[in-house]
């Protein structure tokens, strides 16, 4: 039964424009996750009924990307939002009728969520994955903490949340149309003004092809047919209002974010591999004097400047449920 104590912050934005509502299964994620177990947690892979949460999946694409990726897995996906809730569970019966979708709420509700909540009497899980939320709790510390307790003691997390640097320019443009749009109106009609206004840098063709070029590098590795179908499907008032309007977020520079999970109970093993940068100084350069000054850079920092320098908005986490010495 969900509390109502716990303020979300940004109930009316999802509520309006359930994010990323393409309705089309994505496996960027997944494949993420994939790599990150082949390289950290072989064993894992090879887990029989491998439990794996996603927290805060919203319309579900990439929770459905997980279930496919990971056939043998039990996959759950929980939010707090009904109408995200919806379309997750319609596109989960057509896709993946195995997967559970539930409404919990992060904080309220997920510390209690085996115990008392709606996973009364299961085990704890093997693998955790948030992408794009815990940066729009009130208090992201908070999330982190519920996390901790709904993890196996040598489960995996993979987290995404946005990075400080990766997301620089966007936070001058948001300050921008917020003073130029107002707040007042509707989500999709900030964005659809924000759009004709010629503010979104982002959600364009040439940041399509932009962050397609990156991700060719780096990685996830492309499905073609998949990329082009959630292009079509995009809804992009969703998408620029998520990026451009959102009523809470926070950004994080790499020592912070460590600092605060560490803070939280976790462990940070460093980037995962696949987020739209390079993890080291030899995948970003062949230059010998790139080189020398970047493999003297401490970790933080280096991975302030790749996603400065690729523009990646987050950074993709792995942390593991011992807590740092
Ligand atoms: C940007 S969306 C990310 C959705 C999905 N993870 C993805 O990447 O496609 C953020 C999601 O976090 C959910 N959320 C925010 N606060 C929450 C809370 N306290 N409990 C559960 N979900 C929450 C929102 O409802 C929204 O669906």
């Amino acid at each position: 039964m969900l509390s109502e104590s716990h303020d979300v912050p940004t109930r009316a934005l999802y509520e309006e424009l359930p994010y990323p509502g393409d309705g089309v299964v994505r496996t960027p994620v997944a494949r993420n996750l994939r790599r990150a177990l082949a390289e950290h947690r072989s064993d894992l892979l090879r887990k029989p009924g491998l439990r794996i949460l996603d927290i805060g999946c919203g319309t579900g694409e990439s929770t459905l990307g997980i279930a496919r990726l990971f056939p043998g897995a039990s996959v759950v996906g929980i939010d707090v939002n009904e109408a995200s809730l919806a379309r997750a569970r319609d596109l989960a019966n057509r896709t993946a009728p195995d997967v559970r979708i539930l409404r919990c709420d992060i904080v309220d509700e997920l510390p209690r969520a085996l115990t008392t909540g709606p996973l009364a009497g299961e085990p704890a899980f093997d693998v955790l994955v948030s992408s794009g939320v815990l940066h729009h709790l009130s208090d992201p510390a908070a999330g982190f903490q519920a996390a901790r307790r709904v993890i196996a003691e040598d489960g995996l997390f993979l987290c995404w949340v946005y990075s400080r640097y990766g997301r620089w320019d966007d936070q001058a443009v948001k300050a921008l149309a917020q003073s130029v749009v107002p707040p007042s109106s509707a989500f999709a009609a900030r964005a659809n003004v924000i759009r004709q206004l010629g503010l979104a840098k982002k959600h364009t063709p040439a940041d399509f092809l932009r962050t397609l070029g990156v991700r060719m590098r780096f990685g996830p590795p492309i499905a073609p047919i998949e990329l082009l179908r959630v292009y079509l499907r995009r809804n992009v008032a969703t998408h620029v209002a998520d990026t451009y309007a959102n009523p809470c977020e926070h950004y994080f520079t790499f020592a912070e974010l460590e600092s605060l999970v560490e803070r939280s109970g976790w462990r940070c093993l460093g980037l995962a591999r696949g987020f739209g940068m390079p993890t080291t100084p030899d995948e970003h350069s062949r230059d010998p004097r790139v080189l020398t000054v970047l493999r003297d850079t401490p970790r933080s920092a280096l991975y302030d400047y790749f996603a400065y320098a690729y523009g990646a908005w987050g950074f993709g986490v792995l942390l593991d449920a011992t807590p740092a010495q």
